[in-house]
């Protein structure tokens, strides 16, 4: 059976390990440091940085195919490796669409895919003209190695564009800039794609981003128009197949309040959006990642029930005096149809450290249920006042 080695130590590649074990396949991961979630599970463990290529020739050796957990492994690396005949799925070539957002944005621009005007940021005076041309507040973004909002700024005026684009490019971030969009709501386009170029995608989800971060996700997205549905999922597979991604990808998606659709950006790997079909969908993500980087044949992407929402575990401002362990105990009981997953993550403010999965019939219902859960994780409180020890 084959070996997968996936870059990055993170909860993604713990949940794609979780998945290998049912395929009877083994992960090997690339991680920073023992207690990484990914390193507590697996037995395979190369403790080592993605930017050091020894460390990943290392990782690579003797696996079926090398796949990541995040986009940060500089390209050079990635050509390296695929030269000494590595299998790097998705490839160099398609992974920089994930890894540069000035590169993503030129490329979608050429394919006539609808998205933000932008531009180049190379000086305070380029962000100004652009702000003057396009309107303000204006989103600034540091072009590689954002996530979770980390890298993008919304700036009001000219004075703001100063202060930030300066102090950036002083310390060698590379900037662009884009039109602020008037949202109606965020959505994910998810699909997966196999080097023999079969691909398959999940229904469209509604994400809801609180602090710049993904907080809850809907499946399928409540009340979209099936032509919006369909665009957004023809728009996926279509990227996919010409930008020749393989694996998981989601596309994150602007609804605009005009009722358009607009790309905000690309990840290629497994997605925050897609971990409601850990328990929602016939194949969740983690499972189709490793079945699409192996050239295995994709699963059904169908849902189970006909709402699933998943709602992430964010660490408290301050950290609650009940142990996690009691926490979950009192989930359990109090929510026997919650699904739990959690990280091996400790507690930092905002962290995403585990999340929750509800199915059900009603999205008003499962939404509060699964946000319920969520907060009482992160916070030991009861949204709804709800008393433990009196209840
Ligand atoms: N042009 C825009 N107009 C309006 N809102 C935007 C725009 N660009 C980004 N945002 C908001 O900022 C959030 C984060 O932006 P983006 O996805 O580019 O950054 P990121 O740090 O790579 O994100 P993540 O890793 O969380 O997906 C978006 O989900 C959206 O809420
Ligand atoms: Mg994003």
């Amino acid at each position: 059976m084959p070996t997968v080695t996936m870059v990055g130590g993170g909860q993604l590649a713990r949940m794609t390990h979780q998945a290998a074990v049912a395929l009877g396949q083994r992960l090997r991961v690339l991680a920073e440091r023992p207690e990484d979630p990914a390193a507590q599970v697996t037995p395979e463990v190369v403790l080592g940085s993605h930017t050091d290529l020894a460390a990943l020739r290392k990782a690579a050796v003797g696996s079926h195919a090398l796949t990541f957990d995040h986009e940060g492994v500089p390209t050079e690396h990635l050509r390296a490796l695929v030269a000494e005949g590595v299998n790097v799925q998705p490839p160099p070539s398609a992974l920089i669409y994930a890894q540069d957002k000035l590169v993503m944005r030129t490329k979608l621009a050429e394919l006539n895919v609808p998205e933000p005007p932008f531009t180049a940021v190379e000086s305070v005076a380029d962000a100004v003209a652009f702000g003057d041309a396009h309107g303000w507040p204006l989103v600034l973004k540091a072009v590689r190695g954002g996530y979770d909002g980390r890298g993008v700024w919304m700036i009001d005026d000219a004075a703001e564009v100063e202060r930030i684009v300066a102090d950036q490019l002083a310390h060698g971030a590379t900037l662009m800039a884009e039109q602020k969009v008037d949202l109606r709501r965020e959505l994910s386009a998810m699909v997966a794609r196999s080097p023999y170029g079969q691909a398959a995608a999940w229904p469209v989800v509604e994400t809801v981003q609180r602090h710049g971060q993904c907080a809850v996700v809907i499946a399928p997205a409540p009340d979209l128009p099936d032509k919006l549905a369909t665009q957004a999922e023809a728009l996926a597979l279509r990227l996919a197949a010409e930008l020749g991604v393989t694996g998981a990808m989601a596309v994150e998606l602007f609804e605009t309040t005009d009722g358009e659709l607009l790309v905000n950006e690309l990840a290629m790997r497994p997605h925050n959006s897609g971990h409601w079909g850990m328990d929602g969908a016939v194949t969740g993500q983690f499972e189709q990642h490793l079945r699409a980087v192996l050239d295995y044949p994709l699963g059904d992407t169908r849902p189970l029930a006909p709402v699933t929402v998943m709602a992430n575990i964010l660490g408290a401002a301050q950290a609650p005096e009940m142990s996690m362990d009691e926490r979950l105990h009192h989930l359990l009981a109090r929510m026997p149809e919650a699904k739990v997953h959690l990280y091996g993550k400790g507690e930092r403010p905002d962290r995403k450290i585990g999340h929750i999965n509800i199915l059900g019939d009603d999205v008003a219902v499962v939404r509060e249920k699964a946000e319920r859960a969520a907060h009482w994780m992160s916070h030991a409180e009861w949204t709804d006042g709800w008393d433990p020890h009196h209840g």
